[in-house]
């Protein structure tokens, strides 16, 4: 049996999550699941640090599934490991989120984590997090144009859009088929530094077949800034495929693929699809999160597969780093080896046009509907009294 962090150890017996697992030094994704070995973890969760200490953890909005699941699971574990917490949501609005974190830097928070809504727009409130010599961490979406960021924790961005690509690459067949089929696109917000790292990831991967003919993109909207959808939007991506549908689908064209960078997104195209298309096929979908509602379509054959990033390794690992950097350390290559979950020390990907973020980069991997008890054994979902779909284990969501 692995050894585990107290705080991790503490989680687990709350919600039954035990998806840590021992640090290969790798970050490529992959389309099983990260496997468990018996390497103990160096960095542990012993925390003299935490007395009295308060983190401040701005996030999003509570409009996209994802960011209440982290910010629960962000919540729980530090106050698990000793440490006090202000969690907010900021609504999507960049003007409240910068309000939120100066509120939490009048309160002498210890520590900022920070989901930016729009990574370009913190810079003058981050100068005072400076001034004030509060460390911050960039949470899974990276704050540009400042220096007032320590780390970056998120997942291999680049991998997630890639491990889409390949996805339809292998079920199509693309490598070996003489077929052409068609495929239209869907990204994320332009204000999030992750949305053209997905997008950029799945089409590197599929530019091959589409340069050669084997793909065609009928609307002929190839790139990111074609395909981008504010706000990671539910309902402007179902407005943006139904125009796309009623334009270059009317006539019978077959749709064949509809990649989309996210849950949030891929639950607009895949009710655009449900509601305006005729071609009689099941178009491939492609998600990215693990959203309720997404793994419900999963279930029902209206979503093909989605990317899945554990929010308790996440979270985990940016509790890791905190307490590192609390305690007056540097973390570094040797720490993120020495952590219980599989993750990288990238330091040279994440250029924020002011300085390279050191950054911890864990590893996704792909779900579909015969890998759904994966999601189960994470401890982080249960199946339904009917045994048909997936319900969340944890209280919000
Ligand atoms: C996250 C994705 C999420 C998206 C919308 C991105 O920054 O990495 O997991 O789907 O935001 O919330």
């Amino acid at each position: 049996m692995k050894k585990m962090g107290k705080l991790t150890a503490a989680f687990l017996a709350m919600s039954m999550c035990a998806s840590f697992t021992a640090c290969g030094g790798s970050s490529g994704g992959s389309t099983a699941a990260p496997a468990t070995t018996d390497a103990a973890p160096a960095a542990a969760s012993s925390d003299a640090s935490a007395g009295g200490k308060t983190v401040g953890i701005a996030m999003p909005t509570k409009s996209l599934e994802r960011w209440n699941r982290d910010g629960e699971y962000l919540k729980n574990e530090f106050e698990a490991a000793g440490y006090k917490v202000e969690l907010k949501y900021s609504d999507n609005d960049t003007n409240q989120q910068n309000n939120d974190i100066q509120g939490m830097i009048a309160d002498k928070v210890d520590l900022l984590l920070i989901a930016a809504i729009d990574g370009s727009t913190l810079s003058q409130t981050l100068n005072e997090a400076k001034s004030a010599n509060i460390p911050v961490i960039a949470y899974d979406r990276l704050i540009m144009d400042t220096d007032a960021v320590s780390y970056y924790v998120s997942f291999d961005n680049y991998t997630v859009g890639k491990l889409q690509g390949e996805f339809v690459e292998k079920q199509l067949d693309l490598a070996n088929t003489d077929k052409t089929y068609n495929i239209e696109f869907t990204a994320g917000d332009p204000a999030d530094n992750n949305a053209g790292y997905f997008f950029n990831g799945a089409f590197d991967t599929l530019k091959p077949y589409i340069d050669s003919g084997k793909l065609v993109i009928p609307s002929g909207k190839s790139t990111f800034e074609q395909v981008a959808t504010p706000s990671w939007s539910t309902d402007t991506a179902l407005e943006n495929m139904q125009n796309t549908l009623a334009s270059y689908y009317s006539d019978g064209t077959i749709l064949d693929v509809a990649l989309c960078s996210n849950d949030s997104t891929a639950l607009g195209v895949a009710q655009a699809i449900t509601s305006d298309y005729n071609g009689g096929n099941a178009p491939i979908v492609t998600g990215q999160d693990g959203d309720i509602a997404n793994l419900r379509n999963i279930v029902d054959g209206i979503q093909t597969m989605t990317v899945y990033k554990n929010v308790s390794d996440e979270a985990g690992v940016t509790l890791e780093v905190s307490k590192a950097i609390l305690s007056g350390k540097t973390p570094d290559k040797s720490f993120a080896d020495g952590l219980s979950v599989q993750c990288s020390y990238d330091t040279e990907s994440y250029n924020n046009n002011v300085k390279t973020v050191p950054s911890f980069l864990l590893v996704p991997y792909v779900i579909t509907k015969d890998s759904l008890q994966t999601l189960v054994d994470t401890g982080l979902y249960k199946w339904d009294a009917d045994n048909k779909y997936l319900e969340s284990t944890a209280a919000t969501t």
